[in-house]
């Protein structure tokens, strides 16, 4: 029997097996589940990072029975199904846990809801009343709707209930989300490191995201403990412990800079000089843009840089060395701007502003038509249409 033909068998095994309330983590961890399963051997484990010791905790550390038993008295409710709602809400139901959602009656949200099996008057609610129903209390509002809503959220959270977030925004800048935690319960964060789409296809496919987990406030002394255990619950393969800080500082910071905005604007400096060059606009994307995706950039994401490196030519390498740290002296100021601009709240005062305008949705929609009409992204749709996989462009 091959290797894929045994799993499969296993796989079919373990559905029959296995008793339906305790089948997820998708199928590892029903594998888990199975009385004849080995028991996981991997844990917490403190790991060396470049030189410095940093704890992980890991999935095997929450096998599936002794997940469900410790959330056996708890009811999730998941306030918003945006992007995490809807990825962090269909793998601790599917985890078998009793999740229940809060949304705008109605509204876009509720509908989603309904088309991911979530029951009017069973487990979909109006906000207030998912509130009032969870004990732990998960506020996945957008991080400007968190700040409107919160005066009539508030009061809703009361003793005994936990207080979940997966962003520091809403606490650490609460002079200007108008966000105060009540003093009275667990405050806890896990903030996955991708896209709720990316949370639920990587738990549907046997792993996990990497999350930030993260305590605010710890009234019963069990809020870490509570931290790790819903990380895991909502698809966390790793947990990552760090503070609401820190957590929120690194995600605004990334995100404006090599993450989203730096790359657009290293991308397109570069593709204007080509152009200004007379370079045609196909040969200005290619050499900016497509052999970047295509070709460069996974080799860093699987081996790192240096692996990238020795993957091209000694023409191209000699040029990269020589020229990196121009770049890293010509953009550490930037960094340094962009990361005092996150610190004094400048960041956040402008995303609230900007996100807090009913035509929000509008208004992002125009800056990034003009995005999708600059130049360099029009070029980019022949170049894409060109691919085997054409429908992708
Ligand atoms: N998306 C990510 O990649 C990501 C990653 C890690 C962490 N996070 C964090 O996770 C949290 C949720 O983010 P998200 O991206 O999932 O949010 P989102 O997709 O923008 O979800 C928005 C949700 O908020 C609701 N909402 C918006 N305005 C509202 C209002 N005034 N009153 C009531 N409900 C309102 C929407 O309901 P309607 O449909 O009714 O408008 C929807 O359910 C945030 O703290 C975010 O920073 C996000």
């Amino acid at each position: 029997m091959s290797a894929r033909s045994a799993a499969r068998a296993l796989n079919i095994a373990v559905r029959q097996a296995a008793p339906k309330a305790a089948r997820a983590y998708s199928l590892v961890a029903a594998r888990r589940a199975l009385p004849s399963a080995p028991k996981a051997t991997r844990g917490v484990k403190t790991l060396d990072f470049a030189g410095t010791k940093e704890t992980v905790y890991e999935r095997a550390d929450w096998p599936l029975p002794k997940l469900q038993e410790y959330f056996k008295n708890d009811t999730l409710a998941l306030i918003g199904y945006g992007s995490q709602g809807h990825g962090q809400g269909l793998n601790a139901r599917d985890n078998g846990l009793n999740v229940i959602v809060g949304v705008r009656e109605g509204g876009e949200s509720w509908k989603q809801a309904q088309e991911d099996g979530w029951v009017p008057g069973k487990n979909l609610f109006p906000i207030d009343e998912a509130i009032k129903k969870g004990s732990i209390i998960m506020n996945l509002l957008s991080d400007a709707a968190q700040s409107q809503t919160w005066k009539d959220i508030k009061p809703l959270i009361t003793e005994g209930k936990t207080l979940y977030f997966s962003h520091g925004f809403s606490l650490v800048y609460s002079k200007d989300t108008g966000v105060e935690a009540p003093s009275n319960v667990d405050v806890i964060l896990c903030a996955p490191k991708g896209s709720g789409r990316t949370v639920r296809t990587l738990f549907k496919e046997g792993r996990g995201i990497n999350a930030s987990i993260a305590v605010w406030q710890d009234v019963t002394g069990k809020a870490m403990e509570k931290a790790r255990a819903l990380a895991v619950a909502v698809g966390t393969g790793y947990a990552y412990e760090t503070t609401f800080e820190k957590e929120v500082y690194s995600d605004l910071y990334g995100e404006r800079g090599v993450l989203m905005g730096g790359i657009q604007g290293m991308f397109l400096a570069q593709y204007k000089v080509l152009r200004e060059n007379g370079h045609s606009p196909s040969e200005a994307f290619n050499e900016t843009v497509e052999e970047a995706t295509q070709s460069l950039f996974p080799l860093i994401g699987q081996y790192g840089m240096d692996y990238m490196y020795n993957a091209c030519s000694t023409t191209a390498r000699r040029g990269a060395l020589d020229w990196a740290p121009i770049f890293e002296a010509a953009n550490k100021p930037v960094f340094e701007k962009l990361y005092k601009s996150v610190r004094d709240g400048t960041e956040t005062r402008r995303s609230l502003q900007f996100n807090s305008q009913p035509n929000y949705r509008e208004a992002f929609a125009k800056e990034t038509a003009e995005i999708d009409n600059q130049e360099i992204w029009r070029a980019g749709k022949t170049v894409r249409s060109l691919r085997p996989d054409a429908k992708n462009n």
